[in-house]
C-alpha cells in the first residue's frame, strides 16, 4: 500500500446543504484527538465498551439535554441508519399494526417520509402544499387530523424546497413527530409539543453516521415485535444507545459540537445568527430586480436552506462555475429539484454569507 500523504486542502466557503462543514474550533480539536498513526487512544477507534467512550457518550447526552432543556420525560437516543431509516422506524415504534398516521406534506422530504411509511402504517395526508408547488406550510388550523391517529408527522425544514415551519407547533391531541434533520439546534424548540424529534447528524451536529432521536418516554414500549433491536427505541433507551456498536466517532464529534454550541450562547444565539444570515441572503435575492428569484412565500422561507434560482436558468452552470472559482462551494440545488441553494447551517458565518451576497451582486452586474 502506498504511503498516505496529507492533501493540501483548499480553503473554501462551503454552502453544501447535504453535509455541513464543522465549526473551525471543533475541527481543530478533532485533529488533536486523532493523534498520529498508531497513537494510543485515538478517537477514531474508540471501543464502545471502554470507560472513555462511555464518558464521551454520557457527556454528549448531558450537553444536548442542557442545550434543549430536555427533561427526563424524554429519552435521548444516538442511533444509526440516518433520518431516512426513521421514516420507517417511526411507525414501527409508535403505531400498532393497522393504525393510521397523519402526515403534513410540504416538499420532497415529507413525501419521502410518507412513501417509506406505507406498509408499516396507513398513511393519511392531513394537509399538503403540493398544489402551490410547495411554496408554503399549510397552517395547523387547516390540518385534517384523523381521530385516533397514532401520530402526526411534519418535516420542520424542507431542505430541498427551502420551506420551514414558521412557528412552534400547536399542542395536538396525538403525538407530533418532527423530522428536524436540517434545522435541529438552529432555534429553540417547544419540546412539550412533541412526541418524537429526529435528526441526522450531518447538517448541524457533525459528521454522517449518527441519528439523534428524542422520544417522549410515555411513547416507549410500543414497537412492533419484528423491529430490529438496534432500531427499537425502548431497547436502545434501556441500553444507553449501546444495544450494539454505536457510531462512536460521530457521537464524539456531536458531543464536541454540542459543547461548542453551549460556548456560543446556546440556541438563542444560534436562532439570532440563523435569522441574520438568511435575511442577508434573501435581501440579495429580493433586491436583484428579478435576476434571482425565491418562489417560497416569505413567511415560510427557510432560515437554513435558502433555495433560489436565476430568471435565466441557462446561466446556472456558469453561476456555479464562477462561484467555485471564488471558493464558494456547494451551491447547486437538490438533484431532483434543480436551481440553486445555500445551506446556512450553524458553522456558516455571517462573513461567509456576505461574501456570497457580494459574489451574487457581481455576477448579476456581469450578466443582467
Ligand atoms: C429533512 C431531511 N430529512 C431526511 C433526510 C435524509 O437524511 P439521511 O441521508 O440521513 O437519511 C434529509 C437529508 O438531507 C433531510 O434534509
Amino acid at each position: 500500500m502506498q504511503a498516505v500523504r496529507p492533501r493540501q486542502a483548499r480553503a473554501a466557503r462551503d454552502f453544501s446543504a447535504s453535509q455541513s462543514r464543522l465549526p473551525d474550533a471543533v475541527h481543530a480539536r478533532i485533529l488533536e484527538d486523532i493523534g498520529p498513526v498508531r497513537a494510543a487512544g485515538s478517537v477514531l477507534t474508540l471501543p464502545f465498551t471502554g470507560a472513555r467512550f462511555r464518558t464521551i457518550r454520557a457527556a454528549a447526552e448531558e450537553h444536548l439535554r442542557t442545550l434543549l432543556d430536555i427533561s427526563d420525560d424524554f429519552a435521548v437516543l444516538f442511533l444509526q441508519g440516518g433520518a431516512s431509516a426513521q421514516f420507517g422506524l417511526v411507525p414501527m415504534n409508535l403505531a400498532p399494526p393497522g393504525a393510521v398516521a397523519d402526515y403534513v406534506e410540504t416538499g420532497y422530504w415529507s413525501r419521502k417520509a410518507m412513501d417509506a411509511a406505507v406498509g408499516a402504517v396507513r398513511v393519511a395526508t392531513a394537509a399538503s402544499s403540493a398544489q402551490g408547488g410547495f411554496d408554503h406550510v399549510p397552517p395547523p388550523a387547516d390540518w385534517r387530523l384523523t381521530p385516533g391517529a397514532a401520530y402526526v408527522h411534519v418535516t420542520d425544514n424542507e431542505t430541498g424546497d427551502g420551506v420551514e415551519h414558521p412557528d412552534a407547533p400547536p399542542t395536538l391531541p396525538v403525538p407530533l413527530v418532527s423530522d428536524m434533520t436540517s434545522n435541529f439546534l438552529t432555534r429553540r424548540v417547544r419540546l412539550t409539543a412533541h412526541g418524537v424529534i429526529y435528526a441526522g447528524a450531518q447538517k448541524n451536529l457533525g459528521v454522517a453516521g449518527l441519528t439523534v432521536v428524542l422520544v417522549r418516554r410515555d411513547l416507549l414500549g410500543r414497537a412492533h415485535a419484528f423491529t430490529p433491536a438496534p432500531f427499537d427505541y425502548t431497547q436502545q433507551d434501556a441500553a444507553c444507545s449501546m444495544v450494539n456498536t454505536p457510531p462512536t466517532f460521530a457521537i464524539y464529534v456531536a458531543g464536541l459540537v454540542f459543547e461548542w454550541l453551549l460556548g456560543q450562547g446556546g440556541l438563542p444565539a444560534m436562532e439570532t445568527a440563523a435569522r441574520s444570515r438568511s435575511e442577508a441572503l434573501y435581501a440579495a435575492i429580493d433586491g436583484s430586480e428579478g435576476f434571482y428569484r425565491c418562489r417560497v412565500q416569505r413567511a415560510y422561507r427557510s432560515r437554513v436552506s435558502v433555495c433560489f434560482d436565476l430568471a435565466d436558468a441557462s446561466l446556472t452552470p456558469l453561476f456555479l462555475l464562477a462561484a467555485r472559482e471564488e471558493g464558494l462551494d456547494g451551491l447547486a440545488g437538490h438533484s431532483r429539484i434543480g436551481g440553486l441553494r445555500a445551506g446556512l447551517y450553524n458553522a456558516v458565518s455571517q462573513e461567509d454569507v456576505a461574501v456570497l451576497a457580494e459574489f451574487m451582486g457581481d455576477f448579476r452586474r456581469r450578466f443582467q
